[in-house]
């Protein structure tokens, strides 16, 4: 939290994306009593649980609450369904079907998420920040339009071609509806919130601005006018140059990077406040020198400003929980 108010500290603060999951035995072992995967998401006492095993682990400086950014489509009635293997698929919306929606009762919906934060923030010690999410609405819209996972979400950047009037009030509705989200998880005890949009590398130049920073700047606008006190990290994967205005055009207090941001072009950044990020996950997953030498780099580069350190990306399944240890005792100093 002091670090997200402009604070440097050394070592910095540290938290990994997707530290609840299946690198982490613990995490297979409750998720294959809690059945699905959304089962788990919508039981808080599962949730609450596979949120602390990385706490309890490692002791993380953040808690991220375990949810999806996909419980959204799934209050919309899109039908989610995670398949093993298969990654998320949702029925794929049209036309039509956008021209039908409507922001009622999601928030309603999303009460057992809500309830893990609750539980979570009455759980966790006070020096443990509790971090809320959602996605942004252009990452979120590329699942809901192609209904799964693309490797470079053509169908989404098609459909906003052909059908700007129908692609800007799906925006527009997610954005207001997750911003009442997190509005949400603030009032349930998030202490700051994370806007995952990890697909914003996918588009051009005026997409960017119109698809990734104008809905992201009106959630975060709506979310301080209520709650002056909200901390907001943006993450939008894959920006690159465009990350010199995000910032400042989205009103985020801290900027999320990936690993392939440059580390001079980082500290830049860094100039107009809080960054956090981006060791290359892969970097966990070899372990060793590599691990080292890209732990040594951030530091060296970032260490003297606000920095909350973390991963580019998600931790990855094959990540050895040794090697996420040997990260953790590396940036606190400890070897
Ligand atoms: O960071 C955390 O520990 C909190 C939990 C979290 C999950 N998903 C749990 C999860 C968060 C913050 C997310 C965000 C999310 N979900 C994003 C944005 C960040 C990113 O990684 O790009 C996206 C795009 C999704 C959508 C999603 N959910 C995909 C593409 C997948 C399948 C890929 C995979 O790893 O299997 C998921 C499933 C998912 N979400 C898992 C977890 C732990 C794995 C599901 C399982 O246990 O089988």
């Amino acid at each position: 939290m002091r670090v997200l108010d402009g604070e440097s500290l050394s070592p910095p603060p540290l938290w990994l994306m997707r530290q609840a999951g299946r690198y982490l035995p613990e995490y297979r072992k409750t998720r294959a009593k809690a059945g699905s995967f959304l089962d788990l998401c919508y039981t808080p006492e599962y949730a609450v649980e596979v949120t602390l095993q990385p706490i309890r682990r490692y002791g993380f400086d953040a808690a991220i609450l375990f949810s999806d950014i996909l419980v959204i489509p799934d209050a919309m009635k899109r039908n989610v369904r995670f398949t093993e293997g298969h990654g998320p698929e949702m029925d794929p919306i049209d036309e039509t079907g956008i021209g039908r929606l409507d922001g009622e009762g999601i928030v309603d919906y999303l009460q057992p998420v809500l309830e893990t934060v609750r539980r979570l923030r009455d759980t966790l010690p006070d020096e443990t920040t509790l971090l809320g999410f959602c996605g942004a609405p252009w990452t979120v819209a590329t699942y809901m339009i192609a209904g799964h996972g693309t490797p470079d979400q053509a169908p989404a950047r098609l459909f906003a071609y052909k059908h700007p009037r129908a692609f800007e009030h799906l925006l527009m509705l997610l954005a207001d509806v997750s911003a009442d989200y997190l509005v949400a998880q603030i009032d349930a005890g998030a202490d700051a919130v994370q806007i995952f949009d990890s697909w914003a590398g996918v588009l051009g130049e005026k997409e960017f601005e119109s698809f990734a920073i104008r809905p992201v700047a009106r959630m975060i606008a709506s979310i301080k006018s209520r709650r002056p006190h909200a901390r907001i990290i943006a993450f939008a994967k894959g920006a690159g140059y465009q990350l010199k205005t995000y910032r400042q055009k989205t009103g985020a207090d801290a900027i999320g990077l990936d690993w392939s941001v440059p580390l001079a072009f980082a500290a830049e950044l860094q100039k107009d406040g809080p960054v956090q990020g981006n060791l290359d996950p892969m970097r966990v997953v070899a372990g060793g020198r590599a691990l080292d030498e890209g732990i040594d780099d951030i530091l060296q580069h970032l260490g003297n400003g606000p920095l909350i350190f973390n991963l580019g990306h998600g931790i990855t399944p094959q990540a050895d929980p040794e090697h996420v240890r040997v990260l953790v005792d590396r940036v606190r100093g400890l070897m």
